[in-house]
Parts: structure tokens; C-alpha cells; sequence
């Protein structure tokens, strides 16, 4: 990376607007380096010197991850006329970078959704060749059993002739209605619903746990969102790569 200025450096991150960041560094709260940086002007080449804010390194990746946990009633997209989108969740300076949600969850299902602009990795992540599992929560209307767990784990023809690949059902609680957790590798359209409804367990509500090395952060709250950690960054971009081979 060539040299940039700061203040341009750190409002890409999408974390702070031009505005605060001339503020952090008013306020000394940003090295580079050992150096307490002056002015908002002042050049750098992140890959040669360590940029920091409040002793924390600022991961200046060419690309944003964020985590959003997606309360029910919001859509997977980035802009609807009527209903609330999961992009109009973040705030305004996140929106402007083309962030879109990796796979969709429906309107009415809660829980992990990494938005980011790096579309290479959301294409790996949601290529079933990638072998990327996503857990979700459910409660079904109906008695699910070893039987249904087997019938997934087979992998099932749904009514209409779709063959869904081997899926686990692991089951928590089982009686008038049951607690399980689903584990996919493909997201294909209601998918979750459509094998249940196949099994006669209707689902009642459905939530999404995790996908690949990502969990939803129990510390969020519906609606609210972080970003990624480097260290969550680090275990999706292991995967990116795993699949490249
Ligand atoms: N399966 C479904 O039926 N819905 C979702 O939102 C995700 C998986």
C-alpha cells in the first residue's frame, strides 16, 4: 500500500468520520508507530508502520466485516421502497461503502448476518463446495425424532423434486413441539421451512447461530451490530483461502 494520509486511512475503515478522526488525533489519541500523530495530513504506509487508536491496532483492511444481529420484520438487502433493510440498521457512514449481506436470511428469521463489501469471500462463503456450515436455532410445530434426524442426514427430496444435501438436526426438546438445531451447507430458498413442513413440524421460529468460525455475539442485541474482530477476520479469510485450493 502506498503511503496515505491519516485521516483518509482511518475514515475508510468506515469506524470514524473525517470529522471525528481530525478530533482523535486533536486529542492524541492516534499513533503511528511510536509517534503520537500531529496532523491529519501527515502520511503513511499502514503496511510498513502500525497505526493505532487508543493503544488498539486499527486493522486498515482494503475491505469492511460487520456483524449484524437481524431482528425479525427486516429484510437481507440493501434497499427496499417499503419494509426496513439490514443495511438501513447500520449507521450512515457504513452505508456508504457497498455493504451487502452474505446469503439472506428471511423477514421473519432473527440472527447472524455478516454484511461486508469483500464479495470474493461472500461468494466462498456461500458456495456449497465451500463446506461452510450455518447453524440455526428452531422451534417446529410437531414431534421431530432420530427418524427425521436420519431422513436429513441422508439428505431429503423435498416435495417439489429439490434434493437438498446432507443436513444435520440435532434435537434439543422433542413433544407437541420441538427444539432443534439445523445445520446446513447450502442456503437455498426457505429452506429450513420447506424440510420441516416435509417432516410435518412447521417451523415456529428460526433464528441463524452461526456460519463457518463466526458466532452471533450474544453481547448484541437485535438490531444491533459490530464489527468483525481480526481475529474473526483472520478465521473467515483462512476459509476464503482453504477454498481457493
Ligand atoms: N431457512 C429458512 O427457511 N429460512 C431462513 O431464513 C434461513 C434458512
Amino acid at each position: 500500500m502506498a503511503q496515505m494520509r491519516i485521516d483518509k486511512l482511518l475514515a475508510s475503515t468506515g469506524r470514524w468520520s473525517r470529522r471525528e478522526v481530525k478530533q482523535l488525533i486533536k486529542e492524541g489519541r492516534v499513533l503511528a508507530g511510536r509517534e503520537i500523530v500531529g496532523r491529519p495530513e501527515n502520511k503513511y504506509d499502514p503496511e510498513e508502520t502500525e497505526i493505532r487508536v487508543d493503544g488498539a491496532p486499527v486493522g486498515l483492511s482494503a475491505y469492511h466485516y460487520v456483524m449484524l444481529h437481524k431482528p425479525a420484520g427486516v429484510l437481507s438487502a440493501t434497499e427496499d421502497r417499503r419494509a426496513e433493510t439490514a443495511l438501513g440498521l447500520l449507521p450512515p457512514e457504513l452505508q456508504k461503502l457497498g455493504l451487502f449481506p452474505v446469503g439472506r436470511l428471511d423477514k421473519d428469521t432473527e440472527g447472524l448476518l455478516l454484511m461486508t463489501d469483500d464479495g470474493e469471500l461472500a461468494h466462498r462463503l456461500l458456495a456449497p463446495r465451500s463446506h461452510v456450515d450455518k447453524v440455526y436455532y428452531v422451534r417446529a410445530a410437531g414431534c421431530l425424532t432420530a427418524e427425521d434426524a436420519a431422513a436429513f442426514a441422508a439428505g431429503m427430496t423435498l416435495p417439489d423434486g429439490f434434493r437438498c444435501l446432507p443436513a444435520g438436526l440435532e434435537i434439543l426438546s422433542s413433544g407437541a413441539e420441538s427444539e432443534v438445531l439445523v445445520t446446513l451447507r447450502e442456503g437455498k430458498f426457505h429452506q429450513i421451512k420447506r424440510m420441516l413442513a416435509a417432516r410435518k413440524a412447521p417451523v415456529l421460529y428460526l433464528k441463524r447461530l452461526s456460519m463457518g468460525p463466526l458466532r452471533l455475539d450474544p453481547a448484541l442485541a437485535r438490531g444491533e451490530w459490530r464489527y468483525l474482530t481480526d481475529l474473526e477476520v483472520r478465521a473467515l479469510c483462512s476459509l476464503k483461502a482453504a477454498a481457493k485450493v
